[in-house]
């Protein structure tokens, strides 16, 4: 019913009467001034004007699936969104969502998480109310040696929707972390179920810091607030990263990697720049030439042998 309300109280542009909504809806004129009320408690700016009706002013910055949702417009990623106020992490709540053949393009996103993951073993700082955390849940039609190719996507995707809704440039550092002033914005961390060689389904975890303070961020770290000087919607900036991926996976099944490949180089930090990779039980030096056609990062040794490199942290050296 508070959906319905809102929705239309976000269609009329001046005041709607308690009177039209209690017929629109069905119900006595008394509920709908609870639900009001109600949503009023979640953060929704209604005011009421005696003789007029009621107006919808402010809308929260909170993950609220009926605000993610509202004029998303796409058509696979976020059609199906669960958003939860707390969860240990949505990895694993979209990997199980993932086993039980929900649609691709599902979302889990959440406000905190108790247990974020990140990558190599590490936890994700998920500070409440003030990022964006979400999995999301994909169905591609590739072999298991080709999933970093889906992580470079989300690279790519994260960091053009940052730069369309707040104007910050950033650059990415293989394979997954995107940074702006060489400081870490977001990470993104992807798993998934593959049989015999063939991915089942993939889920991307992506961590956005966007209205974290610094004394909440790791160290290396910044967040959008903390690059722009000013707050901004989670909810937009979130549903412009959707938009994005979901441009970048269509264009991934139309036309393959290497036009999604051709923008990770453009933005990639690390290119043309000696680099350490630590990897878990190695470390391999030497300048970092190219990204593969599958996604990983070829190294030129100082011995001139080019190596083939598929998961690691990387240092840059200069
Ligand atoms: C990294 O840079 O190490 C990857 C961090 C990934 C964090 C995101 S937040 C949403 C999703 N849930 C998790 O537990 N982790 C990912």
């Amino acid at each position: 019913m508070q959906d319905k309300i809102l929705n239309l109280l976000r269609k009329e542009e001046g005041y709607l009467s308690g009177e039209e909504i209690s017929q629109h809806l069905g119900v006595s004129r008394a509920a709908v001034w609870k639900h009001i009320e109600e949503l009023r408690k979640e953060g929704y700016g209604i005011e009421a004007m005696p003789h007029m009706g009621y107006r919808l002013v402010v809308l929260p910055d909170r993950l609220f699936k009926e605000e993610i949702s509202w004029k998303l417009n796409t058509k696979i990623i976020g059609k199906e969104l669960l958003c939860f106020e707390t969860l240990d992490s949505t990895m694993d709540m979209c990997y199980e969502l993932g086993i039980k053949n929900r649609p691709e393009g599902t979302i889990v996103c959440a406000e905190t998480q108790k247990k974020g993951r990140g990558r190599m073993g590490r936890s994700w700082s998920s500070p409440r109310q003030k990022g964006i955390y979400f999995s999301v849940l994909l169905r591609p039609q590739i072999s298991a040696v080709e999933a970093p190719k889906l992580t470079i996507l989300a690279a790519v995707a994260v960091a053009a929707a940052i730069r369309k809704f707040t104007g910050l440039t950033s650059s990415i550092k293989w394979p997954n972390d995107i940074l702006i002033d060489d400081r870490k914005v977001c990470g993104i961390l992807t798993e998934m179920q593959a049989e015999q060689d063939l991915v089942k389904f993939v889920v991307i975890g992506i961590g956005i810091n966007v209205n974290t303070n610094k004394n909440d961020l790791p160290p290396k770290a910044t967040s959008i607030k903390e690059e722009k000087g000013i707050e901004v919607s989670r909810t937009e900036l979130f549903k412009e990263t959707l938009r994005e991926i979901e441009r970048y996976y269509i264009l991934f099944q139309n036309k393959g990697f290497s036009p999604i490949a051709r923008e990770w180089k453009a933005q990639a930090s690390i290119l043309g720049h000696r680099v350490k990779i630590l990897s878990q039980n190695r470390s391999i030096e030497g300048e970092a030439i190219d990204l593969d056609s599958d996604g990983s990062l070829l190294v030129r040794r100082d011995s001139g042998f080019i190596e083939k490199v598929l998961s690691g942290d990387v240092i840059k050296i200069r």
